[in-house]
């Protein structure tokens, strides 16, 4: 199968290019610094030609509420048109579990908007909403520093390492469509505040942490519900302390 993967050079791209090309597959990273950009559309006819499959994996260079809502918009149409065109008969994506409970954040209003453009575009669809990534721990630690102290929420996350999510993602690629959305998710679930502790500790990272559940995710207040998963998800093999020792965080 020849299978196109949108932002095949990013953490998960690059991952899930790997698998593919193990399992025997033509795969080409389009993304662009490979001269295809899916908000512009240049090059998007060219990268498609003979596509069975279209993997969008890319993210936006801005997080910034407009900016972002208007990449995942843009995109999505842009891939939606090229691929009918194309003739391609599976369009796979990855969101982000709860993005329907988090509309407060432009984050997440942008990614709900690329589902609705995928859902109704016409080009049958399979949709994978994975949680926070290992890697992005770090982060969402950093997210809540002022000074010397880290204020963090103690509701749930459910994180996993990239490597499981791309995985379930390529196994998804060359599966038929399924026109749902399913969702992955690592194999522990534990406070946010716990798991950016471990991590900050890992880092001997020296800023006191405080518990606080007004400090919210990104600006949103969270609940034990809004970012783990229903039931049923996939689930990821490598535990946080497992992805702590062999990372280079
Ligand atoms: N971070 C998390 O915890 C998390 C959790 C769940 C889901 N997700 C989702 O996972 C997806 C992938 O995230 P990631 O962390 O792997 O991304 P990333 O490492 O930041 O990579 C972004 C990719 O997007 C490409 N890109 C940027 N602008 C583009 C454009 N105009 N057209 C085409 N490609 C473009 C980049 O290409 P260049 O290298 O050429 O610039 C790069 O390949 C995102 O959709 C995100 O919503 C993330």
């Amino acid at each position: 199968m020849k299978i196109v993967v949108i932002g095949g050079t990013g953490l998960i791209g690059t991952q899930v290019c790997k698998r593919l090309r193990e399992g025997g597959h033509d795969v080409l990273s389009a993304s662009p610094r490979s001269g295809v950009n899916a908000v512009t559309g240049e090059g998007l006819q060219t990268a498609l030609k003979g596509a069975d499959v279209v993997v969008d994996v890319a993210n936006a260079p801005s997080f910034e509420d407009a900016a972002v809502l208007e990449f995942f918009e843009k995109s999505a149409r842009n891939l939606a048109a090229a691929e009918k065109t194309a003739g391609v008969k599976h369009h796979v994506a990855l969101s982000v579990v709860g993005t329907d409970r988090m509309l407060e954040s432009g984050y997440f209003r942008a990614k709900m908007a690329q589902e609705e453009i995928i859902r109704k575009a016409g080009v049958p669809w399979s949709i994978l909403r994975a949680t926070q990534f290992f890697e992005f721990i770090g982060a969402i630690a950093q997210s809540g520093a002022r000074g010397d102290t880290i204020r963090l929420t103690s509701a749930a996350l459910q994180p996993i390492a990239s490597v499981d999510v791309a995985a379930a993602m390529a196994n998804i690629a060359v599966a038929p469509p399924t026109g749902k959305i399913e969702e992955v998710a690592g194999p522990d679930k534990q406070p946010l505040v716990s798991f950016a502790t471990t991590y900050l500790q890992h880092t001997k990272d020296q800023r006191q942490v405080i518990t606080d559940d007004q400090a919210g995710y990104y600006g949103a207040i969270i609940d034990d519900q809004s970012l783990t998963p229903g039931a049923n998800p996939i689930l990821g093999k490598i535990h946080f302390d497992q992805w702590l020792k062999s990372s280079s965080a």
